[in-house]
This record gives C-alpha cells, sequence and structure tokens, in this order.
C-alpha cells in the first residue's frame, strides 16, 4: 500500500470555563436515560475475561479505569449472548454471569461518582476455524462429490475413487486444484473455514431467526438486572447481524435480498429485547455506515436502515465503518482470519498511515448523513460517531455541524482514560495523546490482552488505588494506563 503518514495534529485545549459551557460537555438523552455530557467510550475488547466469559479483577480494572475519567457513556466490549464456549470474551446468555457483571456494574458506579452510564454490547458470532494445512484439509475437510471427479477428468485423469482422488488433488499445482474447487471450497482451504448467514443448507444457520431474538433478548435482560443503563445491539462489521443487514446477504427465506428484508431480523431481534426489558433500559444500535467492501452496503442502505430503526424506537445509533472478513489479508496457516486486516479493517480503525484523508474525524460524514436522513423522517434519534475523534474542537464541530450527537473515542481513551475529566478540568494540555498506530489492535487480533504502548512509559507508578501496576503474564505490559498526576 502505497501510505502516507498523517502527523498527529496539534491540539487547542479549552480552559474550564469553556468546557463547561460546550456542547462536548452538555447533558444528553437517549431514550430513557439522561447522560451527564455527550462524551462516549465505545466497546472495546481487551481480552480478560475467564475462559468461561465471567468478569475478573482485571475486567473491573480495566472498565474502573475508563470511569475514573467520567465519560457520559462508557460500552463493555462486544459480549456474546450463547452459552457456548468463547475464549476470554465476556458473556451475558446465562444468568450465572449476573452477578459478576453487577460487580463490573458498581465499580462504574463508584469510579465515576454515578457519572458514568454503563451499557453493553451484545453480540452474536458464527463459527470460524483457523486456516488449515493444505493436505489435513484436502485429506479431512473436503467434501468430495461427483462435480470434483468430474473437474479431474476435464484434466485427463480418472481416478478409481474418492481416496485417489484425494491424492490426485494434493499433488496438483494451486492453479489446478483451485479450477477443482468451488469457489467457497477456494476460500475455506485459502482462509479458513467460516460460516455465513447464507449457508441455508445448515440447519442451525437456517434457523437463526428463530433463535436468534429470543437469545439477546434473555442477554439483555441479564444485562438489566445486572444494573446497566442500556444495551449496545451489535449490528456491525463482521458478525452475525451485520452479515443479515449486508447488502451480500441473498437469503430467499424473506431475511435477505431486499433492504426491507436484510433489516427484518435485526427489527425482531429489537422487538424482542424492548419487550423482554423495562421502559428504564437505552436500546439501541451498533450498524454500519458503509461495508467498505466490494458488492457490499453503501451509506445509501446505513441511511435506509438508520431511518428503519428509529422508526422502530431505538434509543441510539452508533455509526461504525468496515471491519469485514470478506476482503482480510489471508492469515498465517494455524491462525484465523481477522477481520481488519484488510481495506475495510483500516477505515474502521483508521491509522495515521491511512491512504487520503487523515484519520481524524475521518468517517464522520458517514453518521452526518445518516443523522440527516433520520431527522428527515422526523426522528430526533441520538446518533453517536466515531473514527479518529481526537481533540476538542473537533469534537465540538461535530456536534455543532450535525454530524452527531455524541462523540466516541476508543483509542484516545485507551491512551489515556483520564482525558475527559482533563478537559473539562482545562487541564488538556496534561493529555496523553494516542499515535494511531494500532499496537493495541494488533494485540486484539492475537487474543492477547489488550493494553496501550503509551502507559509502558511509566512502569513504575502504582495502579490507582495503590499496589504495584498489574502486568502482562510476562512481566513486560503495564494492564491499566498510570494514574492520573495531579
Ligand atoms: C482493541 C480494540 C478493540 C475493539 N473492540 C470492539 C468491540 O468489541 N466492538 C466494537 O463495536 N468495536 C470495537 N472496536 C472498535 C472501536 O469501538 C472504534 O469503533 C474504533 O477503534 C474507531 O474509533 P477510534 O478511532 O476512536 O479508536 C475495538 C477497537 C480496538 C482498538
Ligand atoms: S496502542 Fe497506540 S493506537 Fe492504541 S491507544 Fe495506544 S497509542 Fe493509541
Amino acid at each position: 500500500m502505497n501510505a502516507s503518514k498523517h502527523p498527529i495534529p496539534e491540539a487547542r485545549w479549552p480552559s474550564r470555563a469553556e468546557a463547561e459551557a460546550s456542547r462536548v460537555f452538555s447533558a444528553g438523552r437517549l431514550g430513557p436515560i439522561e447522560t451527564s455530557s455527550r462524551t462516549w467510550v465505545p466497546a472495546m475488547v481487551p481480552w480478560r475475561c475467564t475462559e468461561e466469559g465471567f468478569v475478573t479483577p482485571e475486567i473491573l480494572d480495566w472498565y474502573g479505569r475508563f470511569a475514573d475519567g467520567r465519560p457520559g457513556v462508557l460500552v463493555v466490549e462486544a459480549t456474546g449472548i450463547r452459552d457456548v464456549p468463547s475464549g476470554p470474551l465476556m458473556r451475558a446468555g446465562h444468568e450465572r454471569f449476573i452477578p459478576g457483571l453487577r460487580d463490573l456494574v458498581e465499580v462504574v458506579r463508584e469510579r465515576s461518582d454515578g457519572e458514568t452510564r454503563l451499557f453493553i454490547q451484545l453480540i452474536d458470532f458464527l463459527t470460524i476455524r483457523r486456516r488449515p494445512e493444505r493436505e489435513a484439509w484436502v485429506r479431512r475437510f473436503l467434501s468430495v462429490e461427483p462435480r470434483h471427479h468430474e473437474a479431474v477428468r476435464t484434466l485427463g485423469h480418472a481416478p478409481a475413487d474418492d481416496d485417489a482422488l484425494r491424492e490426485l488433488l494434493l499433488n496438483l499445482e494451486d492453479e489446478a486444484l483451485f479450477a477443482v474447487l468451488s469457489e467457497r471450497e477456494r476460500e475455506d482451504l485459502e482462509m479458513g473455514y467460516r460460516e455465513q448467514v447464507t449457508d441455508t443448507h445448515l440447519p442451525h444457520i437456517a434457523a437463526l431467526p428463530e433463535v436468534l431474538p429470543g437469545l439477546f433478548a434473555d442477554a439483555a435482560q441479564n444485562a438489566e438486572t445486572a444494573g446497566f443503563d442500556g444495551v449496545e445491539l451489535h449490528f456491525a462489521h463482521a458478525y452475525t447481524m451485520a452479515s443479515f443487514l449486508s447488502a451480500k446477504n441473498d437469503r430467499d427465506d424473506g431475511y435477505g435480498g431486499s433492504r426491507e428484508a436484510r433489516a427484518r431480523l435485526p427489527l425482531e431481534v429489537f422487538r424482542a429485547v424492548r419487550e423482554r426489558v423495562s421502559s428504564e433500559l437505552a436500546v439501541g444500535c451498533r450498524f454500519l455506515g458503509d461495508e467498505v467492501i466490494e458488492g457490499g452496503g453503501r451509506l445509501e442502505d446505513a441511511c435506509h436502515y438508520g431511518v428503519a430503526f428509529a422508526e422502530a424506537g431505538m434509543d441510539f445509533l452508533s455509526v461504525s465503518k468496515g471491519g469485514k472478513f470478506e476482503d482480510a489479508k489471508q492469515p498465517k496457516v494455524g491462525a484465523a482470519v481477522y477481520p481488519y486486516t484488510g481495506e475495510s479493517g483500516h477505515e474502521c480503525m483508521p491509522t495515521v498511515r491511512i491512504e487520503g484523508a487523515a484519520p481524524f474525524g475521518r468517517n464522520l460524514a458517514l453518521p452526518r448523513a445518516i443523522r440527516a436522513a433520520v431527522r428527515e423522517a422526523g426522528h430526533e434519534t441520538p446518533v453517536v460517531a466515531a473514527g479518529g475523534l481526537n481533540e476538542f474542537d473537533l469534537m465540538e464541530r461535530s456536534l455543532g455541524d450535525g454530524s452527531c450527537d455524541f462523540v466516541a473515542a476508543a483509542r484516545q481513551s485507551l491512551a489515556d482514560p483520564d482525558w475527559w475529566a482533563k478537559i473539562r478540568e482545562g487541564a488538556g494540555a496534561e493529555i496523553e495523546r494516542c499515535v494511531f498506530t494500532n499496537y493495541c489492535e494488533a494485540l486484539d487480533q492475537q487474543h492477547k490482552q489488550v493494553t496501550c504502548q503509551l502507559w509502558d512509559k511509566d512502569k513504575e507508578s502504582a495502579d490507582v488505588g495503590g499496589g504495584a501496576p498489574r502486568l502482562s503474564p510476562d512481566g513486560k505490559r503495564r494492564l491499566t494506563a498510570p494514574p492520573k498526576q495531579t
């Protein structure tokens, strides 16, 4: 990629009085919930739960540290709705998770002095396997069909049986092998097997519309019981619900094809959740303003969805971009494909090396257009923007020019969780500024505990609340940001 480098722009920070009078720090509303400001920390997976998906002391530290900065809204990481093992990803699909989630709510209440509203992002995802060895795949995973025999016959071969065919395929050059395989088989071999919502020949995929509304509703109910203020339905990036919304979804069972049909399950999920939880809980979603893949949905689709979600009564619309499997880089043998490695992934978490416009506020045109469409349709649903929001004037402008109603900052909040408080106190000059090179994201890709490279400049300071800093297992990285210097 011919990438240019965008310097981190100089920032002007407001005085305490200017911050207090700003839009950024004005009160907001998300359906039934009032927020103390328009500031937002979007979901970030830190890989700190137990293998069974339970909250750990490290998770409490992680979210407690964000709460120290007192954002208006803090969204807890993508949390699994199913009662199935999913590694150290948080889970909410059973009542046994409620006590841990309740601890999390209490820590955030306490450390933000009740100021931060705590939401949880609920996710469903389908099976994905690591990229296989060619030999193992041909011998064990390829399901041999008559069409394979036919295809090799056109190449002048006549294997006696399926085993002989597998032997033959193993000895073919890549090009000849790929000519024998279907597109999907080639993808399974080169990228690793990945279930798709369009695999309706698989009974559990065909049944997704029957099971998902109930599963999302169960998890939302558990979150409300634990004391969360809101639920964010994860309809973005590479996961199940975004795949239903995708322009590539051509299911023929009424849940794919037209935009209306693609939005049907997301709307059914929302209604099931809304019916299950009380009117006190805010319920909205995160979805894509642009899929950024060939044949994928663009802003026009997103505007249509935004209006449909607003009409259905969602309390907020959080807009993200890209992050798809379809254009991800080929993983190494033995690794799983990661949806933030292709162009769509780069747009999701833009770095200073991205081509074209700088990453700072790069994606604002999407929430701006969606918000305009929603307003035009007569709805006041708040819209949340993200993507390189890293300084006060940029955020203030975005709120003033109609781009959004809430400003979300993921990596800048990771780099310095106190940054919101520092701006508000007129101490912006003390902010540790994110360098947008995605060291954190590389850790996420490896499912390693996510940290920020800037935290390790200060290895000595005790963690907030005293005590030696908690470090990663290799003893090299702090697991939370150093405390704010007062
Ligand atoms: C380590 C890491 C983990 C993330 N995990 C999630 C997630 O669980 N759910 C989600 O919707 N977005 C996730 N994101 C994307 C962010 O929420 C955000 O949309 C993106 O980083 C762009 O915002 P920023 O420029 O402020 O960082 C993650 C980002 C990072 C860096
Ligand atoms: S690791 Fe880099 S990109 Fe990630 S939050 Fe820290 S400074 Fe920003």
